[in-house]
């Protein structure tokens, strides 16, 4: 019998395999607490600390909570915590593929252990026009906030930002005026394996690729 296997060439196995798989059911299997959201953002929280001093973090816990309301889940200890706390402002860029050393590092080192955190990367920062906060000029898309709320959770704090503007470079936008994914080419940090990526392939228009069932009737 074992004779006649080793005869029957590996392509052969292999398809045959593959098809008993498509004919298994699909188990999932238990993995845990796992955060399982994907993809998250790789957002820069800037602002400013004791005289004016620049001090950023990477933040992928951060989402758009409202219209123009911003909510990030921030470790009461960072730096940049205490900073948004007595400036009451902060700026939120987006950290995208060319800047990803940099990005990485504001989220490895504390500016309460590193004095030089910021300056050590060699970007500039402008203060806001809008608010007292820090725009990082090397990230090309930026939201500028007014803190509007805090939640301390465990000890985490949600803090929600007030969007009061929102500014980007002309090499991200597409005709429309509107920021294009594309050209962004923004990191996703991935939960699962620490893996930062960059996605530009749209697969779809949202509030339309569903459509299709909005016409369709089950019957009874
Ligand atoms: C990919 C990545 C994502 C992170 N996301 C968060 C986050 O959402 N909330 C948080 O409190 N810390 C987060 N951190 C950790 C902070 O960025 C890190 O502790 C940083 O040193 C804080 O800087 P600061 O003390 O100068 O503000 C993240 C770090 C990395 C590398």
């Amino acid at each position: 019998m074992s004779k006649i296997v080793k005869m029957i060439p590996c392509y052969v196995l292999f398809f045959y395999f593959c098809r008993m798989n498509c004919y298994e059911k699909i188990m999932k299997k238990d993995l845990g607490v796992v955060q399982a959201v994907y993809p998250m953002p790789v957002l820069m929280i800037a602002a400013y600390g004791e005289n004016d001093k620049v001090n950023v973090m990477n933040a992928a816990w951060g989402m758009i909570c409202s219209e123009d309301k911003i909510a990030l889940f921030i470790d009461e200890s960072h730096k940049t915590t205490q900073n948004i706390l007595s400036r009451k402002a902060f700026t939120v860029s987006i950290a995208d593929r060319k800047h990803m050393e940099a990005a990485d590092f504001f989220g490895i080192a504390t500016g309460n252990k590193m004095a030089d955190k910021f300056e050590r990367t060699g970007y500039t920062a402008v203060k806001s026009s809008h608010v007292d906060a820090p725009v990082i000029e090397e990230f090309p898309v930026v939201m500028e906030c007014e803190l509007a709320e805090v939640v301390r959770t465990e000890s985490m704090y949600c803090i929600v930002g007030k969007i009061i503007n929102t500014a980007a470079e002309e090499a991200v936008l597409s005709e429309n005026g509107k920021v294009d994914p594309v050209k962004l080419e923004a990191l996703i940090f991935d939960q699962f394996q620490h893996g930062y990526y960059v996605s530009g392939e749209r697969a779809g228009k949202a509030w339309n690729a569903g459509m299709g069932l909005m016409k369709k009737e089950t019957a009874d």
